[in-house]
Formats: C-alpha cells, sequence, structure tokens
C-alpha cells in the first residue's frame, strides 16, 4: 500500500478559542485546558516535548512527564546528569509543548528553568511505585551502556542494596520551568486556527495577542 502523506490532512471542528475565554495571565487557562484534556481521557495527557538547547547551540527535544504546575510554573523529573541537565546547565532556558490531540490543541511554552528544592524531589520520590524509584537510582540516565543484560544487572544490585527504602539519589531530582512566553492553539477550520499568545513584559505584566495562524 501506498501512503501519500500530501493527502493526510484533517479539518478542525471541534471548539473556539476567544480573548474571553483566556484571562489576562495564561494559566488559568491552562488549568481549564489540562482539566478538559483529562476529562476527554487523551492518553497521557501530562506528556510534553522538552526541548533545550546545549553550549553548542543545537536544540534537542524529548518527552517528559507533566509532574506539577501552579503559579510558579510547571514541574518534571529527571536525572541531573543526563543531556538535558547538562543542556540546562549550559542554558537554563527551554520550551514545552503539549499537543492534545483529541482536542486539537496545542500549548506553547518557553521560559527559565531551575531546580525544584530538595525537599520537593524528596516527596514526589517517595510517592513513586518502588520499580520507578530502583531504576531512577539504577540508570545513568543518556549514558552509553554495553548492553541490556549490565542494565538489568544495575537493577538487581540496586534493588538488592535498597530494598522496600530506596533513598532519592542525588543525581535525580526535579526541574521547574517559570514561564514568560506561553501560546494556546486551538484548531479551527480552513486553517484559520485560534492563536493566542501571552507575553510577560518587563513590568511582571502579561501582553495578550491573536496571532495569524
Ligand atoms: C511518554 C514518555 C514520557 C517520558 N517521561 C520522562 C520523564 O518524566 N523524565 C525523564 O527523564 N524522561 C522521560 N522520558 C524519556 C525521555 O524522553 C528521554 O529519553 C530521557 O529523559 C533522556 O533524555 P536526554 O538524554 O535528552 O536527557 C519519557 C519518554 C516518553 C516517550
Amino acid at each position: 500500500m501506498t501512503i501519500s502523506l500530501a493527502d493526510l490532512r484533517r479539518d478542525y471542528t471541534q471548539a473556539t478559542l476567544s480573548e474571553s475565554d483566556a484571562g489576562a495571565e495564561p494559566m488559568s487557562l491552562f488549568a481549564h485546558w489540562f482539566k478538559e484534556a483529562l476529562e476527554a481521557k487523551v492518553p497521557e495527557p501530562n506528556a510534553m516535548s522538552l526541548a533545550t538547547v546545549g553550549a553548542n547551540g543545537r536544540p534537542s527535544s524529548r518527552i517528559v512527564l507533566l509532574k506539577d504546575f501552579d503559579a510558579r510554573g510547571f514541574t518534571w523529573y529527571t536525572n541531573y546528569a543526563s543531556r538535558k541537565a547538562q543542556d540546562l546547565l549550559d542554558n537554563p532556558y527551554a520550551a514545552l509543548t503539549f499537543h492534545w490531540v483529541e482536542l486539537e490543541r496545542q500549548v506553547r511554552i518557553e521560559g527559565r528553568v531551575e531546580r525544584v528544592a530538595e525537599a520537593e524531589s524528596d516527596a514526589y520520590f517517595q510517592v513513586r511505585p518502588l520499580k520507578s524509584q530502583i531504576g531512577a537510582i539504577a540508570s545513568a540516565q543518556s549514558q552509553p551502556i554495553a548492553n541490556r543484560a549490565q542494565l538489568e544487572k544495575q537493577y538487581e544490585e540496586a534493588a538488592l542494596k535498597f530494598g522496600d527504602a530506596p533513598v532519592r539519589p542525588t543525581q535525580w531530582g526535579g526541574y521547574r520551568l517559570t514561564p514568560d512566553i506561553v501560546e494556546y492553539w486551538q484548531g479551527r477550520s480552513s486553517r484559520l486556527h485560534d492563536r493566542l499568545l501571552y507575553t510577560k513584559e518587563a513590568d511582571g505584566q502579561w501582553l495578550k495577542q491573536r496571532l495569524q495562524p
């Protein structure tokens, strides 16, 4: 079967996004859309792409899971010695993108990233399933390894050492991105999509603008 990518398209007709739907600041609409993504049973609604830029200026992106959001920003957990962590040491700015396919929605977020407090990482590590805790201890994320068997050996060794009371490794924890740019995209018919862009200005106020699709 020949698949013609040129013919793959759909018209977006589910919803609209007007200036009056969106508040003066961007976080309340995020909470509203995230709730709707949960209600719509979007698969992995908290999966987001995280783009970083390393010292060599090359962007790199990967999916991570959003684990918290509030007025301070957007939080995820990872390994502090991973490639993304090295990028963030070199350049603390990053971009997040959510795509909620079933709702024909995209949210793009940019801002500065910082580690969360140690106590916050400890608290989240403690509520993770045991196997995820052991996995975080066993894996030197982003480092090469000879083969799968070696990885499983590291897991077994960590499981033996920590039993049912793993301690958060210092190289594992959270990051929080404090947004200064947030864009909401709602697919519309005829490619006339709705786009609302929030930009944080020097005085701390949010500027809200409609962008052409
Ligand atoms: C659905 C999904 C969720 C993921 N969630 C996380 C996560 O929360 N944290 C994480 O470190 N990696 C997560 N990953 C793996 C990352 O995409 C990536 O492979 C890993 O973090 C290493 O990236 P890096 O080498 O660029 O640092 C997830 C991958 C997928 C597909």
